[in-house]
């Protein structure tokens, strides 16, 4: 019997994405959604070069100013999310490697 484990195995991506859903934010799902959807919209779940990786995050510590998220691996904090915000940002940084000043707070030299 071998001692190798299995490791798990997920899609290549490009970016990760980690959303506040906390409280304190508003408890995001539907902005959450709004990002999955749109980013498939765009193909960049499975991009060969772009792809984004999301996932739902408890309190990032920056509740006052939320929605709030964290793009990898550029280390980008995003605050005052909401659709508008999102469009700019997949649109920008996404696919456009620009980090969107107006909305980001810290981690890139903006
Ligand atoms: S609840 Fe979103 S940063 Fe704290």
């Amino acid at each position: 019997m071998s001692d190798i484990k299995r490791k798990p195995m997920i899609m290549p991506y490009h970016r990760h994405v980690l959303m506040c859903c906390g409280k304190s934010c508003g408890e995001n799902i539907p902005l959450l959604n709004y990002l999955k959807n749109r980013l498939a919209d765009e193909g960049l779940n499975i991009h060969e070069t772009k792809a984004v990786r999301v996932n739902r995050a408890g309190c990032l510590g920056v509740c006052s100013e939320g929605p709030i998220m964290v793009v990898h691996p550029e280390g980008v904090w995003y605050c005052h999310l909401d659709e508008a915000a999102i469009d700019r940002i997949i649109e920008e940084h996404f696919k456009g490697d620009k980090v969107v000043d107006e909305f980001c707070f810290h981690g890139a030299i903006v």
